[in-house]
């Protein structure tokens, strides 16, 4: 196995080599790049490429260099058609980014279209190289550029790369799946200060809601930004910049404070049948803080953004009447 996984990182090498060559020579994917704020130095930085459309160029290639296509389709690079009985490139038409590991090793891909076409993303499945459930995207440029004061969680490769472009240097993606306990460890591992940075939309708020809890189980505690009009924070950092961006971090919720902040769309404050239904609703938010002074210090800050008395809160935990989550 462990041979098979040398032979698996080469070969992903090659491909990835193979892929920026088809980019350095592709002016209409190259221009994308470029409306999108992405030149020379990210592409470089990043290890971007193009797959091209034909179907065989990347077998052709692999082939040249004395692969096969058993372990070509095992490493995720080919797909395989029954009826026919034969092997194809499975990143065909789109830009590629890889997915590189902390050992500065290529261990899967992401493919994006460049018009509207669907899927958005293919990425690699799980190989003998690849645990989607353990890597984040840009790690490995994180460790080579940034301080480690601070981790910023994002949703996709784009914004990660349009952050590095605009000097945050700290940011990663979980890459669409909801963030998982491993990745929450070696987040951990990485970062003093946690941010989450999840698309200003309703799938970005949900998948926020579930990053929170996966993180509090390993004792981090983030700070949330949320970003108005749906903006992602690729869309965010060009339209307003690095400056904005970051004081929109240094100005980050706390856990507490953003699930409070989200449960109140739901509710109509100025109806006091809804506003006790929301008091009961903030007081199960606050009944998973751990410590009771830190829930205290809450309590009494939501009684007086609210207009009620702390012990709304207090007495509701303690009588145990609150939803436990
Ligand atoms: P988004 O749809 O928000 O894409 O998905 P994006 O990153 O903003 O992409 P651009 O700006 O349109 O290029 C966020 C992430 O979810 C994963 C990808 O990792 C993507 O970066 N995703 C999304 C997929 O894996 N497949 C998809 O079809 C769509
Ligand atoms: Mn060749
Ligand atoms: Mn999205
Ligand atoms: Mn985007
Ligand atoms: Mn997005």
């Amino acid at each position: 196995a462990e041979k098979k996984r040398a032979r698996m990182v080469a070969m992903n090498r090659e491909a990835a080599l193979y892929y920026m060559e088809i980019l350095s020579r592709n002016p209409h994917s190259l221009n994308y790049l470029k409306n999108r704020g992405i030149g020379r130095d990210m592409i470089m930085a990043f290890g971007l490429g193009f797959a091209p459309a034909g179907g065989d160029q990347l077998l052709g290639h692999m082939k040249e260099k004395g692969y096969e296509e058993k372990e070509l389709f095992d490493a995720n690079l080919l797909s395989y058609n029954e009826e026919k009985n034969h092997y194809y490139d499975r990143f065909r038409n789109r830009l590629i980014f890889p997915i590189i590991d902390r050992k500065s090793r290529v261990v899967g891909f992401g493919g994006r279209v460049l018009d509207d076409s669907l899927p958005k993303y293919l990425n690699s499945s799980d190989t003998l190289l690849y645990k989607k459930s353990r890597e984040l995207y840009g790690l490995n440029r994180v460790m080579k550029v940034s301080d480690r004061s601070r981790i910023l969680l994002v949703e996709g490769y784009m914004d990660v790369i349009s952050l590095h472009a605009a000097g945050i240097g700290y940011a990663v993606a979980s890459l669409g799946t909801s963030l998982t306990r491993e990745q929450a460890r070696v987040i951990k591992r990485y970062g003093k200060q946690v941010f989450i940075c999840y698309d200003g939309d309703n799938a970005g708020l949900q998948a926020t809601n579930r990053a929170i809890d996966i993180l509090a189980a390993e004792d981090i505690r983030p700070r949330i930004v949320v970003l108005e009009e749906g903006k992602d924070p690729d869309e965010y950092i060009r339209d307003y910049g690095k400056i904005a961006f970051e004081g929109k971090l240094n100005r980050g919720l706390s856990s507490i404070e953003f699930q409070v902040q989200n449960l109140e769309k739901n509710f109509h404050l100025e109806d006091a049948a809804s506003l006790s239904e929301f008091l009961k609703g903030v007081t199960a938010i606050l009944s998973k803080v751990k410590s009771p002074v830190e829930r205290d210090v809450f309590a009494k800050k939501f009684a007086e953004t609210y207009g009620v008395r702390p012990e709304s809160f207090e007495g509701e935990i303690r009588r145990g009447n609150m939803k436990r989550p």
